[in-house]
């Protein structure tokens, strides 16, 4: 038996090994963020996916970008793309309704438009991924930078007064100074234990000011697929 470090790395790339069969010639993929896209970028590096099908890629961070590139791969941007068939990207949470927490990576925002544009969201994940109820995971909230204690403020004013209850909130840090995203923004990170109804939260959240947007991602992606350190697959679908 591996440890829990191995058999995460060999359920993620067992999911991003299957992933691959969704492309199409082609294509504009949107490249998710975290270890699991990156198991992905180096799949199609390695089988020189992108020259073989005529794929065109966006990158939803600074982070997917430099290693597509130092993989020889050649990242488009989505202005210029404007609309994909599809994005494979990563979750640090998913329900039975495929509502999904993101952003354990810092490109929630990013993630966000990119599986906006996108005709189809396909997530690829460990098995260790999927709850019963989101919210294990401290929920992500991108805010703006200036005035950022008052958007806290704003923020537990806000669940305060509609009753919902969170264990704690803490900003991110990175080498003992606030994380800041690739679009410059800052991310505080709330800890619900349990998210009953996600797109009422992220409605909530992304309502006030000084919010750009939380890690809630509800009626995007229409299908997860996870892997096992066996190699065993599962796809889980919107309605299933
Ligand atoms: C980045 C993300 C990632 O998809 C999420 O954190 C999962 O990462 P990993 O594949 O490393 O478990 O949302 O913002």
């Amino acid at each position: 038996m591996g440890s829990q470090a191995e058999d995460q790395d060999l359920s993620r790339s067992s999911a991003a090994k299957y992933s691959l069969k969704y492309f199409e010639n082609k294509m504009k993929v949107g490249l998710g963020t975290g270890s699991t896209a990156e198991a992905l970028v180096q799949e199609i590096a390695a089988r020189n996916l992108q020259n073989e099908l005529d794929l065109t890629f966006v990158s939803t961070s600074t982070r997917t970008t430099k290693l597509a590139d130092s993989l020889g791969l050649r990242i488009s941007e989505l202005s210029e793309v404007k609309h994909l068939d599809l994005v494979l990207d990563g979750t640090d949470e998913f329900d039975s309704g495929l509502s999904l927490i993101k952003g354990g990576g810092g490109a929630l925002l990013q993630e966000k438009i990119v599986a906006s544009s996108a005709d189809s969201m396909k997530v690829i994940a460990s098995i260790s991924k999927k709850v019963d109820v989101l919210g294990k995971f401290p929920l992500p909230i991108e805010i703006i930078r200036f005035g950022w204690v008052s958007t806290l403020e704003r923020l537990d004013n806000l669940f305060a007064s509609s009753g919902i209850t969170f264990n704690s909130k803490s900003m991110r840090t990175e080498d003992n100074k606030f994380y800041v995203t690739d679009e410059g923004h800052f991310i505080v990170d709330y800890s619900f234990e349990q998210i009953h109804d996600p797109y009422a939260l992220e409605q909530l959240i992304n309502q006030i000011v000084g919010v750009v947007e939380c890690g809630l991602f509800v009626g995007l992606c229409d299908q997860v697929i996870t892997g096992t350190r066996d190699g065993i697959i599962e796809v889980f679908d919107c309605d299933g």
